[in-house]
Formats: C-alpha cells, sequence, structure tokens
C-alpha cells in the first residue's frame, strides 16, 4: 500500500511537471495567483481592455509592446524582454525594477507565488 502510494505520488509530480518547461513554476497554481492578484487589472484574453494591458501575449515580449494600450513613459524606455528573471525582478518590486511605472501594484513578496504566476504567463503566451 505504502508502494502504491509512493508510485502515485511520482505519477502525479510527473504529470505536473509534463509540458511546463519552467522548472520552479506551476502554471495551474499561477492562475489561482492571477486571479486573486492580477485579474483585477489584467485581462488574460488577447486584446482585453482593462486598467493594466492585457497579458495574455507578454511572456517573451519586449516591455510596452501590447496593441491598443497607452503604457507610462516609462514602461516604454524599460527596455526589458518579459522572461523568467525580468518578469521576477519586475513582479518583486514593480517600482524599483522600473521606476515611474504607473502600475499600481506593491509587488509579489513570495518566490514561489512569482515562479507560480511567471509559469501561468507563460503558459498563455502565444509564443
Ligand atoms: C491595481 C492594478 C494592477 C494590478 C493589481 C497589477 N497590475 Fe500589472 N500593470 C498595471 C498597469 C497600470 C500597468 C502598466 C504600467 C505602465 O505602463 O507603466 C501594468 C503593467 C504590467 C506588466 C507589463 C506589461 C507590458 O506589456 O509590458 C506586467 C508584466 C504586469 N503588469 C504584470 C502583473 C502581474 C503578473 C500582476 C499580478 C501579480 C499585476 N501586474 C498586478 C496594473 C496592475
Amino acid at each position: 500500500m505504502k508502494f502504491r502510494l509512493t508510485l502515485f505520488t511520482a505519477v502525479l509530480a510527473g504529470m505536473a511537471g509534463f509540458g511546463v518547461a519552467h522548472a520552479a513554476g506551476s502554471a495551474s497554481a499561477g492562475q489561482s495567483v492571477y486571479a486573486s492578484q492580477c485579474a483585477l487589472c489584467h485581462s488574460n484574453q488577447p486584446g482585453g481592455v482593462g486598467i493594466g494591458p492585457s497579458l495574455a501575449d507578454v511572456y517573451g515580449k519586449p516591455a510596452a509592446s501590447q496593441p491598443n494600450y497607452d503604457y507610462s513613459p516609462a514602461m516604454k524606455n524599460a527596455h526589458l524582454t518579459w522572461n523568467d528573471a525580468t518578469l521576477d525582478k519586475f513582479l518583486a518590486a514593480p517600482q524599483a525594477t522600473v521606476p515611474g511605472t504607473k502600475m499600481p501594484f506593491a509587488g509579489l513578496t513570495d518566490a514561489g507565488q512569482r515562479a507560480d504566476v511567471i509559469a501561468y504567463l507563460a503558459s498563455i503566451a502565444n509564443k
């Protein structure tokens, strides 16, 4: 019984890891983080409107490149491309990473939540 339980756990862990190229984060956990922390301001639909730009296709793209969104000069001049490292830094401390950004969000202090929400953003992006 103990063996079967261990095997079951291992299979589950394998399934969770399958297809997720982002070592640390879980896209499904990230979807919950997104729903509670980001969805208020950000659509996850391509072209979706909100207080902030749609995040449907930011992963892998340069900052301030979503169409039909009026970015701050700070974001336009940030010269960042959104990947695991830049998103982690920005989401930990938006104002410090892009001084003058108009994203009114204090930051996600939990590194695990950042990794999860980044995995979620990667999973919905049209690469
Ligand atoms: C209270 C509203 C608000 C919340 C909450 C918020 N954001 Fe934002 N976000 C914005 C605004 C406004 C901008 C545009 C910033 C600018 O132009 O300086 C932005 C910009 C961004 C960008 C840059 C997009 C691009 O195209 O360059 C990313 C990435 C981002 N937010 C991710 C997140 C994530 C992930 C969360 C949740 C953890 C989150 N935001 C929570 C309002 C918000």
